[in-house]
């Protein structure tokens, strides 16, 4: 990497590494992890939190929803630049211009496909023609706003002579970023590196543009793509939290951001400016919020990332640290779970940490039903942790979402030597119905006296929980992913009481299941 970096030159505009998240729009392309505008809002806090440079709050177009979701963000971020995407095409440009303006920095991202396959199985189009509609949508979006991002999508499967064309012809109609994805994950460390650095050499007014990159995980390369691009010029990464994305995701964010940190002496940029102690914070709120656990030999944010289990590591650790760490684990946001809030503790010191957190109230009721639930929590569990106070909230905006089915009473039995069995009451559109149903543990009895009520025929596809903090009194995570017709959705749910949750979490699943879709994909 250190001789790939001699021909980086022309585009190292500045000495910092853009970090552009974009877990609230290509993250919630994932099956199944679509937030809410509320849940987006809290993200992007957590995000501006860790003074990440740019986030993609979502594509406007697709539906009310994501335009409001976008517009929600736009309003809500002081410092962080909200971008929104569109395609190339003038109703999804004035739409995100649209849903950008209460934004204090904005940006427009539009982009079209330059590979051979996308524009002649795809867009039925020759690349004159997209040429001319890449230059022209950039021309529009500039009319919203100075900081504009073309992608010509399926770089990484593009012809060099075309994409030079197109990215000479955006900048110069006022691309301030021109961004190569990778849209497919097939590209290799060392040719995407040479992709970049020729682009930047070869492209005569590449000087007048940020290069930036947005690399997916198909191969498992997403961030070894990212950082060859950034040892070639590069100098923005497009990623994502937790890695989520479209099929196996983007670039994990903590991971790009921990390797040019780690490795000062191989990458000439630096993300200094990135608060890394917010980095394990913000993993566990996303995976909360999409109900998407994180493996836990996952780099950086995984909960063994910084466990030693070997007795010859554990022994080096304590000697000397740097013996097997190369970070430490405090510097990305681990730490001992510190209690901070209890049974005795008020409403003042209860708003107040959720404000610490990036949680605000619409109203004084709305805190006082958090407050309630708080309280009802502390009963039980005596110690309340920063990853209970997020739960609660998760809790709160999952129940608002259920709008069709609600769970009003759940009973279970569970004996030795006797079939477990459960006996639920639910509120369907608003009439309560009751069943009964045996199954080979609490939960699959639970799971079946509700599909004895609601009849949805979905498929259940996954069914995980997690411990939220650690102790036989934590609450329990539980993520179920339902399917049918081809749609995927997650629910969530949380409680001491597992069964409990994984009620709860099944009712969620559904009800996202019978809420109507009109929402539009990006890319297809
Ligand atoms: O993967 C991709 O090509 C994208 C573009 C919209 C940038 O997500
Ligand atoms: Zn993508």
């Amino acid at each position: 990497m250190a001789t790939q970096m001699k021909n980086t030159t022309k585009n190292q505009m500045k000495d910092a590494l853009i970090i552009f998240d974009t877990t609230l729009r290509d993250g919630e392309q994932s099956p199944g992890a679509s937030m809410t505008r509320d849940e987006k809002v809290r993200i992007a806090k957590a995000l501006e939190r860790m003074h990440v440079d740019v986030i993609e709050a979502g594509f406007p177009i697709a539906s009310v929803g994501d335009f409001d979701a976008v517009q929600a963000v736009a309003n809500a971020i002081q410092d962080s630049t909200i971008c929104g995407l569109a395609r190339a095409l003038d109703k999804d440009i004035d739409r995100a211009g649209e849903a950008l303006k209460g934004a204090n920095s904005a940006r427009i991202h539009t982009f079209i496909a330059t590979s051979p396959i996308h524009m002649k199985m795809k867009l039925r189009m020759e690349p004159d023609a997209v040429l001319e509609q890449a230059v022209r949508a950039v021309k529009r979006a500039r009319q919203y706003t100075d900081n504009v991002e073309f992608s010509p999508e399926d770089a990484g499967r593009s012809e060099q002579d075309f994409l030079c064309r197109v990215l000479e012809a955006v900048i110069n109609a006022g691309a301030t970023t021109v961004n190569i994805p990778d849209t497919v994950g097939y590209n290799v460390p060392q040719q995407f590196g040479e992709l970049i650095g020729n682009l930047i050499a070869r492209v005569p007014n590449s000087d007048k543009a940020v290069f930036s990159v947005h690399c997916h995980n198909d191969l498992g390369l997403a961030v070894a793509n990212s950082l060859a691009a950034v040892a070639n010029g590069a100098r923005q990464v497009e990623c994502t939290i937790n890695g989520l994305g479209e099929r196996a995701g983007n670039a994990s964010l903590e991971e790009v951001v921990m390797a040019v940190s780690t490795r000062r002496d191989v990458f000439a940029p630096n993300v200094d400016h990135i608060d890394r102690s917010q980095i394990v914070p913000c993993s566990r709120l996303v995976s909360s919020i999409t109900g998407f656990n994180v493996q836990p030999n996952k780099a950086i944010v995984g909960a063994n990332a910084f466990a030693h289990e070997s007795g010859i590591h554990q022994d080096g650790v304590l000697k000397s640290r740097e013996t097997y760490e190369i970070m430490r684990a405090e510097d990305v946001g681990w730490s001992a779970n510190r209690m901070v809030l209890g049974k005795h503790s008020g409403r003042n010191a209860f708003r107040t940490r959720m404000q610490e957190l990036g949680v605000s109230f619409d109203s004084e009721e709305q805190l006082n039903t958090t407050f309630v639930r708080f309280k009802e929590l502390a009963d039980k569990k005596h110690e309340i942790y920063d990853e209970d106070l997020q739960a609660l909230v998760t809790g709160a905006s999952l129940e608002a979402e259920n709008e069709r089915v609600k769970l009003v009473s759940l009973k279970v039995c569970s004996e030795t030597g006797e079939i477990p069995g459960a006996s639920v009451t639910l509120n369907v559109d608003g009439d309560e119905k009751q069943a009964q149903a045996q199954g080979s543990g609490p939960v699959d009895a639970a799971f079946k006296a509700i599909e004895a009520v609601v009849g949805s025929g979905t498929e259940l596809q996954l069914y995980s929980v997690s411990n939220i903090t650690s102790g036989t009194d934590s609450q329990g995570e539980v993520t179920v992913r339902l399917e049918q017709g081809g749609r995927i959705v997650n629910g969530q749910g949380a409680d001491t009481d597992i069964v409990i949750a994984s009620a709860t979490a099944y009712i969620n699943a559904l009800n996202k299941m019978l809420a109507p879709v009109d929402r539009q994909h990006p890319q297809v």
